[in-house]
């Protein structure tokens, strides 16, 4: 066999290059690059080929679209806030990468998972690298699944992993936590390496592909959100999936970046509670609990999660500046909407934003991406400016055009439906709006642009607090 020439590849992203250099140009990390030797050819597939075959092709079946096909392709887990992300469960043969911060759960969802399944007669098999087996017994002693009939072992070598799956029937479930611990015998490198993490993915996917078993692989997240290794495993997989949350709260959202077999829109809820993560059918009455309602610069946005209506409260604080340049900061929004929002209410509504720190924030931590959330996060910051409360019961939406029109968010009754069923009976919306709204049993206040808000709100506020648009300097 020719000796096969080292590469150079990125830790961080997984580029090869052909010698040593000090910074990635993919990624632009330093001193990421390591020396590694190449990945070999793939194990099986083809199968070893002498000398005289080589450059030679074999010839294999082609088969037609008709004929037999996987029986039942959706394997639900029974948690519906799981099956939601996934579009309805876990699609035989696929793959599906789990990141997420140490700590946050992974394991804990999974190992609920693998519990659900088993219970309902499936084959499942949990694979950790990471923790022993008594550690994940001791898991799932608290999870109340000793009882579950999940196949389990610590181990960290895929060609053995893959040996023990392929010996009995194959099973509906396979989990491997983690991708990062696994190391292949054929690759030449240390594991935790990108070849290693490349190298294993890949000889799992095929085994998921080749067997019809669904193969979830949890990934670690570096400190700036991504999944730790080669970008090439985002690719090699059908499904990416992150699961977020933060330390202060005990809500968790699982969320699907990218998804071959179903939406890419949808969030599960779960709050992690003493034994294990309970589901959250109900989110936005969660993200709603504790508001405070009787300060100016919160409203209520009445979004949309995938098929779901999802309340959430927009917070702004608008302050006078001591800063030559002043803030602007945003969580849980996109910062340069934020920009763009602020340059429309100075341009159309007369707004003076200029001298004044503005901060947004979406409250309990979640991300919204919706357009439509233009017109609560300008309610939220035109009533901390004013110092006007917003009324308690009444809930925004609409997204904010560069003209400073309002436009009418999609599904504007099933929105408006959520919010009547929580108690809101009012509601703002684009004018051009208000005819999809259907039925609705609450207010409804019809406007036609950045301006028709801003009045409104500056109406509400107290005499002696009042400070109006054009005097915000
Ligand atoms: P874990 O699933 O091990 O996280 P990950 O695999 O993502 O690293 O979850 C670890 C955290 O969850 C740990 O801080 C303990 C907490 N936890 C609970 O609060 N309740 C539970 O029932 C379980 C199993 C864990
Ligand atoms: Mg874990």
């Amino acid at each position: 066999m020719a000796k096969r020439a080292n590469s150079f590849a990125c830790q961080s992203c997984g580029a090869v290059y052909g010698r040593w250099q000090g910074r990635c140009d993919a990624c632009s990390g330093w001193n990421t690059i390591a020396e590694e030797s190449a990945p070999p050819p793939l194990p099986g597939g083809s199968g070893p080929r002498g000398p005289a075959g080589r450059g030679k092709g074999r010839v294999f079946p082609l088969e037609g679209l008709s004929g037999a096909s996987m029986d039942a392709p959706r394997i639900a887990s029974g948690i519906a806030e799981l099956d939601r992300v996934t579009g309805g469960g876990f699609v035989r043969g696929s793959v599906i990468l789990l990141g997420g911060d140490p700590g946050i759960g992974k394991s804990t969802l999974l190992m609920q998972a693998c519990g659900a399944l088993a219970q309902n007669g499936r084959r499942v098999v949990y694979i950790s690298g990471e923790e022993a087996v008594g550690q994940v017994r001791l898991r799932a002693e608290r999870l109340k699944l000793t009882a579950a009939p999940v196949e389990l072992a610590a181990e960290t070598n895929v060609e053995d992993v893959i040996a023990t799956l392929s010996n009995g029937p194959a099973p509906a479930l396979v989990v491997i936590d983690s991708i990062q611990t696994m190391w292949s015998e054929s690759v030449e490198a240390a594991p935790g390496t990108v070849t290693q993490v490349r190298g294993s993915a890949q000889l799992l996917i095929r085994y998921a592909k080749t067997s019809g078993a669904a193969l979830i692989l949890v990934g670690h997240v570096t400190k700036d959100g991504q999944i730790a290794g080669p970008r090439v495993v985002e690719h090699m997989v059908d499904a990416v999936a992150s699961f977020e949350g933060d330390g202060a709260h005990h809500f968790r959202i699982l969320r699907a970046v990218k998804n071959r077999f179903g939406p890419t829109d949808e969030i599960g809820v779960f709050e992690m509670t003493g034994s294990g993560l309970a589901e959250v059918p109900n989110p936005s009455a969660l993200f709603l609990a504790g508001r405070d309602t009787g300060s100016p610069g919160t409203a209520v946005f009445a979004g949309m999660e995938g098929t779901r209506p999802l309340l959430v409260e927009f917070q702004a604080l608008v302050a006078p500046s001591s800063l030559g340049t002043p803030r602007r900061a945003v969580v849980g929004w996109d910062q340069s909407r934020l920009s763009m929002l602020i340059a429309v209410l100075e341009a159309h509504a007369g707004l003076k934003l200029g001298q004044y720190d503005v901060y947004l924030n979406v409250a309990g931590g979640l991300r919204i991406v919706e357009p439509a959330a233009d017109a609560a996060a300008a309610a939220a910051l035109v009533s901390s400016l004013t110092g006007a409360p917003l009324p308690p019961d009444r809930v925004y939406l609409g997204e904010v055009a560069l003209t400073g029109a309002l436009r009418p968010a999609a599904q504007t009754s099933a929105r408006l439906k959520e919010a009547a069923k929580l108690g809101f009976g009012a509601a703002f919306l684009p004018r051009a709006g208000i005819e999809a709204a259907g039925s609705s049993p609450m207010a409804l206040d019809a406007g036609g642009d950045v301006a028709d808000l801003v009045s409104g709100i500056a109406a509400l506020a107290p005499r002696s607090k009042r400070r109006t648009a054009s005097d915000g300097g």
